[in-house]
């Protein structure tokens, strides 16, 4: 993987690039609410009032009253029983990890999850045994190679950022032994899918028992840190035995004040999931009728998979012509030379998604995907 080239947004939905204004896929910001007014004047705010940094670990003099606060809204908005706020998304994952230690036989991770759940796996000490992507049957195997006794954590993402889609977690449950557990990175899907976007959990309709469910503030929510939402007694564990979060500075306090406040739009204002589920569906329905293939799924992602580097190219050039900025993906544990990813959002206008199903309806036209 190589760095890539520097961007600005602006105006929301478009990126400044080379001298011209494109369309803007990339990026996981949902509802648009890091460049929100709100969000914004809540961080100036919360700078005036609070200052910046705490210079402390929370388990010594670092703890405020923010970071309860910020703490007991998000288990409101995902009728958790609790919350932990830990410096990133992909520090709660290892937040997690670190602390559950020996605790497990086995640790079973889907084939396809994030890289924050694969540095999480190794520091489990237990054996990690992969299984193939959303594949219940691969999934049952790989239970019952870990044997009779045995107590397994499973380590999925919930809204896989590739396409949109939600892992089975009802079926991942319902064949785990009573004593296993599931890491549920929703990384993408806190605050996107679900009816009232709590997430894969609220998709898949199961309770939260043996679930913990980490979730990023820095896609749906604008702004940054991560959360561990989970039981008193897990966060309690968490707290005392992770020695990344005994051992680091809490989240800047003006950030912490943004976050609340992108937790109370997403609350408020309605209008913003439907959106976004309008604009998703917009586009996938539309894709659909023009015949173009690809996986139905909850999230609002479309993405295609060039077969070869010519067609990339001629993708790439087409989006370009209909001002789109080409979102090539290249991630870990993707396809080798990238795909294509648009994330769609809340704040794209209708205008943007209809060039945007010209150019896939027009490239299929001419040589079907
Ligand atoms: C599935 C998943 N987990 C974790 C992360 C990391 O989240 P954060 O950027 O808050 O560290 C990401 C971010 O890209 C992600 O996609």
């Amino acid at each position: 993987m190589r760095e890539a080239e520097p961007l600005q947004q602006v105006e929301r939905t478009y990126i400044r690039w080379r001298g011209r204004k494109l369309s803007y896929y990339g990026g996981c910001d949902y509802f648009r609410l890091a460049s929100h007014p709100l969000v914004h004047q809540a961080i100036r705010e919360g700078l005036r009032r609070y200052g910046l940094n705490v210079a402390a670990s929370r388990l010594t003099t670092g703890n405020h009253q923010l970071y309860q606060e910020l703490e007991k809204r998000i288990t409101q908005f995902f009728g958790a029983k609790s919350a932990l706020l830990v410096s990133t998304g992909y520090v709660g994952d290892l937040v997690v990890a670190q602390s559950l230690a020996g605790q497990f036989s086995h640790a079973l991770l889907d084939e396809r999850a994030h890289i924050a759940l694969k540095d999480a796996a190794q520091l489990l000490d237990c054996p990690v045994l992969t299984f193939k992507h959303q594949d219940i049957e691969d999934y049952a195997r790989t239970l019952r190679r870990c044997g009779r006794e045995a107590r397994p954590i499973v380590l999925t993402d919930g809204m896989f950022s590739h396409d949109g889609s939600v892992a089975p977690l009802r079926a991942y449950l319902k064949l785990l032994p009573r004593d296993g557990l599931l890491l549920v990175d929703d990384a993408h899907g806190g605050g996107t899918v679900g009816k009232t976007g709590k997430g894969a959990v609220e998709v898949a309709g199961v309770s939260r028992t043996r679930v913990i469910q980490n979730v990023t503030l820095s896609k749906a929510f604008g702004v940054y840190g991560g959360v561990i939402l989970c039981s008193p007694a897990w966060r309690a564990r968490f707290v005392t035995r992770s020695r990344l979060f005994v051992g680091s500075t809490p989240l800047p306090l003006p950030l912490a004040a943004g976050a609340v406040r992108a937790l109370e739009l997403l609350q408020r204002d309605k209008s913003l999931r439907r959106r976004l589920n309008d604009n998703a569906s917009y586009v996938k329905q539309a894709l659909q009728v023009a015949g173009v293939p690809g996986p139905a799924t909850p999230g609002p992602i479309v993405s295609w998979h060039p077969r070869n580097a010519r067609e990339a190219a001629s993708f790439q050039k087409r989006l370009l012509a209909a001002d789109i900025l080409p979102p090539l993906t290249r991630y870990p544990g993707g396809p080798p030379n990238g795909y294509y990813r648009f994330v769609i959002s809340s704040e794209h206008s209708r205008r943007q998604l209809d060039r945007l199903i010209e150019v896939f309806a027009k490239f299929h036209a001419a040589k079907p995907l």
